[in-house]
């Protein structure tokens, strides 16, 4: 017998009723899931990096124009934990602020970066924040910027003495995986590990929360959406910019033995609040 029509949206409310509620359950899930092998931020955070700082360090920025790139340059800029930070990339950025005034910057054609060998040479630490869509540079175009440049700027880093490399990736990286994005993470993830850096440390964040500069309509509407679920589970779909950069900062005065780190999600919340 065919349901009554009060009764089939009944049936329908229902039926979306308990899939909120499956959905509900599994974010509280994974809210409070465990978070594996997170490195330990030391009981004094502002000791790690005056240690740090006075080890005279030097580090490089990929990216430095982009939503993380330049968020983290801030950071570092603000903490001085590096003697000398250089920003490498494709155009020549202007700051207002002379906070500024001593980052160096290297323009480097990433088409032809063996010609520019010298942008990666003598710098310790490494922070990769290069990335494009495949809306905005096509499926070749994301792959040359997301895999060719990224790789061939880590090989050079390493080349040039680089012993930390880090690399903002993405939740969900998978070299195996059947969509590209992911799947180009993933390789490019692997790829950098036979570099074998003395110390390789993968970000992985979700969907990244900022204030973006750039009109990316989709990315607007998924932030929309997603801003009621993150105020009740945010640590499981998304993640705020600056929270990932403190996590990088935090992470690289860290003293840590491990040589690959794979920092998901839910360890970048806790080291990014650290
Ligand atoms: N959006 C997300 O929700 C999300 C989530 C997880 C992971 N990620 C990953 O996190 C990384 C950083 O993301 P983001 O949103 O901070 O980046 P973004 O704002 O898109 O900035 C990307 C950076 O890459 C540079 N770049 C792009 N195309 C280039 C090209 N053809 N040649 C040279 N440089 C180029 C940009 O330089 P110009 O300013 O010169 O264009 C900019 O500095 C990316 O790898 C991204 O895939 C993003």
């Amino acid at each position: 017998m065919l349901p009554g029509p009060g009764e089939g949206s009944r049936l329908v409310l229902g039926g979306v009723a308990l899939l909120l509620v499956l959905v509900s359950f599994l974010l509280h899930r994974l809210e409070h899931a465990e978070i594996p092998e997170l490195p330990r931020m030391a009981e004094n955070k502002e000791k790690l990096r005056e240690d740090l700082r006075k080890e005279n360090k030097s580090c490089f920025i990929l990216g430095a124009s982009g939503e993380t790139g330049k968020e983290l340059l801030k950071e570092l800029v603000k903490n001085r934990i590096f003697s000398k930070v250089t920003i490498v990339g494709r155009r020549k950025l202007t700051f207002d602020d002379e906070a500024y005034k001593d980052v160096v910057q290297e323009v480097v054609d990433f088409d032809r970066l063996d010609e520019y060998s010298s942008a990666f040479q003598g710098h310790d630490v490494g922070f990769c924040c290069l990335g494009t869509t495949k809306a905005k540079s096509g499926e070749a175009g994301f792959i040359r910027v997301d895999h060719d440049y990224v790789l061939k700027s880590a090989q050079l880093a390493k080349a040039g003495g680089c012993t930390h490399f880090n690399l903002q990736s993405s939740k969900g990286a998978d070299k195996s995986s059947s969509f590209l994005y992911l799947r180009v993470k993933g390789e490019v993830e692997a790829e950098i590990e036979h570099l074998d850096f003395d110390r390789y440390t993968i970000f992985r964040p979700a969907f990244l929360m900022c204030d973006r500069a750039e009109n990316r309509l989709g990315e607007r509407i998924f932030q929309t959406v997603l801003t009621p679920i993150t105020y009740l589970f945010p640590t499981v779909l998304s993640v705020p910019v600056t929270t990932v950069v403190k996590a990088m900062v935090n992470n690289a005065a860290l003293r840590n033995d491990k040589k690959v780190e794979i920092l998901e999600n839910k360890a970048i919340h806790a080291l990014g609040r650290a």
